[in-house]
């Protein structure tokens, strides 16, 4: 019996950048991100699907990138927490309520939070209530160990609030430019 795995080739998309990589067809989709692609925002913890650290979107829905092979994201879009920012560089909504809101500490469970919150925001228009038992639902399934949670609590209802103005101001810079 030959010791030596047999290797995959498959394409990655991550974050828009679709690119190769060779792994044994059991290589976990986070250590392919960490380790292969070399995307070290997201993290890992328990490796066994409970604290969220790993959390990155497939499709826009939040995955535990630690329950999946590598092999079976072929195909699918992923985003990591590097590519929450738009093009410009700003930071996604979710990334500066944690700055204003001191929602994190240590920041060991942040990526996961941030991939969480903003594709839990997706189901909100701008402008919605996001109450704060909405928020601890949505946050629920990530573990942190340092903050408390409050605060995290907090920059739901903030990233809400961003995401509310931005698109505000998209209305008014569409407006001002159609000479209206
Ligand atoms: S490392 Fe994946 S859920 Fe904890
Ligand atoms: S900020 Fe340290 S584990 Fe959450």
């Amino acid at each position: 019996m030959s010791l030596i795995e047999e290797q995959f080739t498959v394409s990655l998309s991550v974050n828009g950048t679709t690119r190769p990589v060779t792994v044994p067809a059991r290589r976990l989709l986070s250590d392919a991100i960490r380790h292969d692609l070399e995307l070290t925002g997201t993290h890992v913890g328990c490796e066994h699907g409970v604290c969220g650290a790993c959390t990155v979107l497939l499709d826009g829905a939040p995955v535990r990138s630690c329950l999946m092979f590598a092999v079976q994201a072929e195909g699918h879009a992923i985003t990591t927490v590097e590519g929450l920012a738009d093009a410009n560089g700003r930071l996604h909504p979710v990334q500066e309520a944690f700055r204003d809101c001191h929602g994190l500490q240590c920041g060991f469970c942040t990526p996961g939070f941030l991939t969480t919150i903003a594709a839990a925001l997706e189901e909100y228009e701008p402008g919605a209530d996001v109450s704060d038992e909405e928020a601890r639902e949505i946050v629920g399934g990530n573990l942190c160990r340092c903050t408390g949670y409050q605060n995290i609590v907090k920059a739901v209802g903030r990233a809400q609030e961003i995401r509310t103005e931005r698109a505000g101001r998209a209305d008014g810079d569409a407006a001002t430019s159609a000479g209206r």
